[in-house]
């Protein structure tokens, strides 16, 4: 049985696969609607979120299955003290696939350890968010045809920002990538980040407080949220959140096809006349989560493609 935990849990033959059996979803939905007919996935989400429930939710429902779960922890019997070992032995009956969301670093992987059915980790905390990483490198290969050779700009909350931390972990010594991180001196990226991840592969990397300065260097760049439910303060949220804004006339700084993408909700820090610009990719991430998130569920139920007749991953 296979969890998906951390970004890197999928080799890199194996996150092609997905790569292109998400793409195939996507050009053939109707060719996957019964796929995963009577199969269950539970969704336990203790901490809030909108895209990435509904969007599984809709991928299962997508792939012809059905869903159960709960949206906050005050809903569940982790309010009454339930650990979580105990609560997916218990979903475990009742799903095929669980999907989880929970604001402690670790907790997706402890519930692996117990759980009798596959475990996707839907965000832990600062720490990794693996499906979001996935459509995220479906989204940057739509729009640059490659995944190498990529100078990523990421601005923002670089210290709390899960997706930032899981798609750095994801691209890291992939050949030629390089990443300029644009922060606030308090908002760096984690010293675990550079000294476990960045240094041994040798990836590149800079770190800067200057988005503007930075704009004409970058393939790609990634906007994030300053992560208010992470500080341990107001006033340093307030002093914090809007150091950065995205505009359409920043913008025309920025080489012509160098995608925007964002995880999103975004609070302000990309205004709303960058929408309409070709360049804005954070609509596309959303839509394309949705087919991503087939094909990891259909990956890891071990269910066959039926337009190739094979398993998407050996499970
Ligand atoms: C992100 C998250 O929850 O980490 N949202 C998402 O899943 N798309 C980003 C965020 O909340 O800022």
């Amino acid at each position: 049985m296979r969890h998906l935990i951390d970004p890197r849990d999928f080799s890199a033959e194996e996150t092609a696969a997905l790569l292109a059996l998400a793409q195939r979803i996507k050009q053939q939905p109707e060719a996957y609607a019964n796929v995963a007919e009577r199969k269950k996935l539970a969704t336990l989400f203790y901490e809030p979120s909108t895209r990435t429930r509904l969007s599984f939710e809709a991928a299962m429902l997508n792939l012809g299955g059905r869903t159960l779960g709960f949206p906050a922890e005050q809903v569940s019997s982790a309010s009454k003290g339930e650990s979580i070992a105990d609560t997916v032995r218990v979903v475990g009956c009742y799903a095929d696939i669980i999907a989880m969301r929970h604001p402690k670093e670790g907790a997706p992987l402890r519930a692996s350890q117990f759980s009798p059915v596959p475990i996707v980790n839907a965000g832990d905390g600062g720490h990794n968010h693996p499906s979001q990483t996935m459509l995220d490198l479906m989204t940057i290969l739509e729009r640059k045809g490659r995944l190498d050779h990529l100078t990523i700009g990421f601005c923002g909350d670089l210290k709390f920002g899960r997706p930032v931390h899981s798609l750095v972990k994801k691209l890291s010594g992939r050949p030629g990538i390089r990443f300029c991180f644009i922060s606030p001196e308090e908002l760096r990226i984690p010293g675990y980040l550079a000294e476990e991840v960045l240094r041994p592969t040798e990836t590149p990397f800079e770190e800067t407080d200057s988005l503007e300065a930075s704009l004409p260097t970058l393939d790609v760049l990634y906007m994030t949220r300053v992560q208010r439910e992470r500080f341990f303060n107001e006033e340093d949220y307030v002093r914090l959140k809007d150091t950065y804004t995205l505009t359409r006339e920043k913008l025309s700084a920025a080489p012509a096809d160098m995608p925007v993408l964002h995880p999103l909700p975004r609070v302000g820090e990309i205004s709303l006349d960058v929408d309409d610009d070709p360049r804005a990719a954070y609509f596309d991430q959303v839509r394309n989560g949705v087919y991503m998130r087939m094909a990891i569920l259909m990956a890891l139920l071990g269910l066959n493609d039926p337009l190739t007749g094979e398993k998407v991953i050996a499970c």
